[in-house]
C-alpha cells in the first residue's frame, strides 16, 4: 500500500512510506534514528520497547519478581501505560506514565534491563501490547521501532529497516548514554547483560527479533548518526529516484 503523504509540498510530490517499521537488537542505534526521522516527515515516533519495559517494572514492583507468567500476563492486560510527548528536556524521548505514575526514567535501570526479556518472551504479554500497537501502527504516518514491528507488528509496512551493530559496539554506545545520566555502570556488566537480553529476544518461540525477509539492513558498526540518517533518507527519497 501506498500512501500520498501531503505534509508540505516538497513531500507531496514525492511518495512517502506511511508505515515505517524499524527493528534492531538493544542499543543498535534504532530509537535514535526512528526519533529523527519521524521529525523529519513529521510523523508520529511510537517505541514499543517502553511497554515491554513499563510491564517489566510494574511486575518487579507489585509481584516481586516476573517469574509468575500468569500474573505477569494479568498484569500486562490491566495497566494503563501513557506514552506521552516530552515535558522535560532532559535526554527523555518521551513522558511515560504507568497508571498515571511518572515512570520515564525508573524504565531504564540495570534492574529492568535484566528483566525485560523473559518478560517479553511471555506469549501473553506480547498479545497484550501487539494489539495496543497495530491500532497505533494503523492509523499511519508512523514510525514504529521495536524487535517485531516488521515481521509481526506492522507486517505491510511499505518500509522496514534492521537497524544492527556488533554486540560490543552496542554495549560500548549504552554505556557512554549511562555514564552521560550520571549512572554508576560497568561495561563488562552491560556486555553480558546485552549478550543475555540478545540470547533471549533471538531465541524465544513468540515473535523473535530478526529482520523481515524484506528489510533493509543496515550495518551501523563503522557509521555514524548523519550516515546512517541519510542512508535510510536515500531509501526514501532517493537522489535522482522516481517523483
Ligand atoms: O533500548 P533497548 O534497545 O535496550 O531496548 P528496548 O527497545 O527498550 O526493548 C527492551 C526489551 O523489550 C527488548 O530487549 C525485548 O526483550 C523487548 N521488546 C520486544 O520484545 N518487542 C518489541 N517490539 C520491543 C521490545
Amino acid at each position: 500500500m501506498e500512501l500520498m503523504n501531503t505534509n508540505s509540498p516538497e513531500q507531496a510530490r514525492k511518495r512517502i512510506p506511511s508505515q515505517i517499521a524499524i527493528d534492531g537488537p538493544a542499543a543498535s542505534g534504532k530509537s535514535t534514528i526512528g526519533e529523527r526521522l519521524a521529525k523529519q516527515l513529521g510523523y508520529l515516533y511510537f517505541d514499543t520497547g517502553i511497554m515491554y519495559r513499563a510491564v517489566t517494572l510494574a511486575a518487579l514492583r507489585r509481584l516481586g519478581g516476573v517469574g509468575d507468567e500468569t500474573a505477569v500476563t494479568d498484569l500486562a492486560n490491566k495497566v494503563v501505560i501513557d506514552v506521552l510527548p516530552p515535558t522535560k528536556a532532559d535526554g527523555r524521548e518521551a513522558d511515560v506514565f504507568l497508571d498515571g505514575e511518572d515512570i520515564t526514567w525508573d524504565i531504564r535501570t540495570p534492574e529492568v534491563d535484566a528483566n525485560v526479556s523473559p518478560v517479553s518472551a511471555y506469549p501473553g504479554v506480547r498479545k497484550a501490547m501487539t494489539a495496543q500497537q497495530r491500532r497505533i501502527g494503523l492509523a499511519g504516518k508512523v514510525v514504529m521501532v521495536g524487535r517485531d514491528i516488521g515481521t509481526v507488528v506492522m507486517p505491510d509496512a511499505e518500509l522496514k529497516l534492521y537497524i544492527d551493530a556488533s554486540v560490543e559496539e552496542r554495549a560500548r554506545r549504552r554505556y557512554l548514554e549511562c555514564v552521560e545520566r550520571g549512572e554508576q555502570v560497568s561495561y563488562p556488566a552491560i556486555l553480558s547483560s546485552m549478550q543475555r537480553r540478545d540470547q533471549i529476544d533471538s531465541t524465544r518461540a513468540v515473535a523473535p527479533l530478526k529482520p523481515a525477509e524484506d528489510a533493509v539492513i543496515i550495518q551501523t558498526d563503522n557509521l555514524n548518526e548523519d550516515e546512517v540518517f541519510d542512508r535510510v533518507m536515500a531509501l526514501i527519497d532517493p537522489p535522482g529516484g522516481p517523483d
